[in-house]
């Protein structure tokens, strides 16, 4: 890595003169790489103090490459502005990192190769209303369904703030899609999202049922399991090849220098991208090969923006 290039990690918040514990590993990968890291505060960020929040960003640091934790869209412009100010700004710019980390920004590149989508606008504690939802289930495919926000689900409380199992019954749908409302808070990004359920099978050699493909520039730079798999061993190559095609076109057209995209394998075998995010706030499987890991965020900094 060039010594000019400069990664954002956020802080421990209990230590701001340290990386935060879960991302300590992949700065120490990225000095080694030759890297200078530099200290974003989080949760002052999140919590509107954005000054703050860049307070120990040297003056004049240039290009940074942001690595850490979720930031919403909004308060990613806020600190795109706060480091312009001071000489220094995100490389992904803020228009970039919604359209790859909001289903909205990414789903029309992307629908023939995910599960149908529609969504609709809403105030954290807010969900639409009976009718507003009832005219959102019915713009998909009749059958079950999953909702989420714009970046997140409630995957952990399936039953209860997930899965809805019939689009169609207006009660449950009022009920499941309530209590992810309830359930996200705050922290409900965007609005509420609904999706067709389709059946993702694991691939039959053990290796993990969600593969995270992480692009840069339009490439496939790496391969690695979903972050929540616990197993780090990846399909065979050639059995990802027939779904790799498509997904390079929707890429970019995407335009995003720097997304990942989740692929898991239909039971008629045919490869989905189930979500794609912004590369900066992808979480990383435990097995990933650091220095590897930073090899790759090395090149980001020399790609060109890709032509949308
Ligand atoms: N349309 C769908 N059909 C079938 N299963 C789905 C669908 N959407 C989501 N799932 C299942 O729910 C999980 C969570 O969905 P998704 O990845 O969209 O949400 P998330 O909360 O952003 O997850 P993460 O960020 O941890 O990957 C997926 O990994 C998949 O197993
Ligand atoms: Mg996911």
């Amino acid at each position: 890595m060039s010594a000019a290039a400069t990664l954002l990690h956020c802080c421990d918040p209990l230590d701001e003169r340290r990386v935060d514990a879960h991302f300590a590993a992949e700065a120490q990968a990225a000095r080694a790489c030759g890297a200078t890291v530099v200290r974003l505060d989080h949760d002052a960020l999140l919590g509107g103090d954005t000054e703050r929040a860049v307070a120990r960003v040297p003056v004049g640091a240039g290009p940074l490459w942001y690595r850490g934790w979720m930031v919403p869209a909004e308060r990613y412009a806020a600190l795109d502005e706060a480091l312009r100010a001071r000489g220094g700004s995100l490389a992904v710019t803020p228009d970039e990192y919604r359209r790859a980390h909001e289903l909205p920004g990414w789903y029309a590149a992307f629908a023939h190769l995910t599960p149908a989508g529609a969504w609709l606008p809403a105030a954290p504690g807010q969900p639409p209303t009976a009718d507003g939802l009832t005219a959102l289930a019915r713009r998909l495919p009749a059958g079950p369904g999953i909702v989420k926000d714009y970046v997140k689900s409630r995957k952990h409380e399936w039953d209860e703030a997930c899965f809805i199992p019939d689009l169609a019954d207006a009660t449950a749908l009022r009920r499941v899609v309530g209590r992810f409302v309830e359930l996200q808070g705050d922290a409900l990004a965007g609005g509420v999202v609904l999706r067709a359920f389709e059946r993702f099978v694991t691939p039959p050699d053990g290796a993990a049922a969600e593969v995270r493909i992480w692009w840069s520039g339009g490439e496939p730079r790496l391969l690695t399991a979903h972050p929540d798999s616990p197993t780090g061993r990846l399909p065979a190559a050639e059995a990802l090849a027939s779904g790799l095609g498509p997904v390079r076109d929707a890429v970019r057209e995407l335009g995003c220098r720097f997304v990942t995209t989740d692929l898991a394998l239909r039971e008629d075998g045919v490869w989905r991208v189930v979500e794609v995010g912004d590369g900066q706030v992808s979480d990383l499987h435990k097995d990933v090969d650091l220095p590897v890991f930073a090899g790759l965020l090395t090149d980001l900094r020399h790609l060109v923006q890709l032509a949308r």
